[in-house]
């Protein structure tokens, strides 16, 4: 299986939900950078603080302080690993692909997760994080919608990116990744 992983999609799409069961599963690491910046939000360091209000407000921390955090993870790492919410921009997967070149572990697939806006949304306001009220998460969209969905031609040229179906239950979404990730390039 394939074990260099990220995952691609528009909040609430589910690639928290889906890389979490795939690292359990698969003995990979996980990385998400929306949980490592609530983590120094939580510990309130200087990272922390930083982040805290551009988070709530639905926009983008910056490029250099999450490049800083992925790279720390990063470097050094043996086994697989699926990074979830990063990149967000064009600007983030140039400087990945560059980490990557370096610590010669290139990428092998890229999941993107398509899920209609309305149950999207749905599923934010019943998970009610401090980011999840209808303002935020309209924003959140257009957000990704300007800034990380050129990322889905940008990886589709490079012929790793695999699409599944996000609207059905975790399960059926979880067997869909499964099945793309067993078949060879
Ligand atoms: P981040 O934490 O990455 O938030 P997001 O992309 O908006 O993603 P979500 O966590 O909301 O959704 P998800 O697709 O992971 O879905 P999940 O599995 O959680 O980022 C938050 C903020 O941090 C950003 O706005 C930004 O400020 C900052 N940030 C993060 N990364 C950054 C970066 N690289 N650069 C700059 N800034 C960055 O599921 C959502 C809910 O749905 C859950 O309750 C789950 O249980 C449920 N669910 C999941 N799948 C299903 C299903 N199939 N059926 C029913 N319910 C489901």
């Amino acid at each position: 299986m394939k074990q260099r992983l990220l995952f691609l999609g528009p909040p609430g799409a589910g690639k928290g939900t889906q890389a979490s069961l795939l690292a359990n599963k698969y003995s990979l690491n996980h990385f998400s950078t929306g949980d490592l910046l609530r983590e120094e939000v939580a510990a309130n360091s200087e990272l922390g603080q930083q982040a805290s209000e551009i988070m709530n407000k639905g926009e983008l921390v910056s490029d250099e302080l999450v490049l800083s955090i992925v790279e720390s993870r990063l470097i050094g790492i043996e086994k697989g690993w699926l990074l979830d919410g990063f990149p967000r921009n064009i600007v983030q997967a140039t400087a990945l692909r560059a980490l990557l070149d370096k610590i010669s572990q290139p990428l092998q697939a890229v999941i993107l997760i398509r899920i209609q806006d309305s149950i999207l949304i749905e599923r934010l306001l019943s998970r009610g994080r401090e980011d999840d009220n209808e303002n935020v998460i309209k924003h959140r969209l257009e957000v990704y919608r300007n800034q990380t969905a050129p990322l889905i031609e940008h990886y589709s040229s490079q012929g790793i990116l695999k699409v599944i179906d996000g609207n059905a239950d975790i399960e059926l979404v979880s067997s869909c990744i499964e099945k793309e990730l067993c078949t060879s390039i």
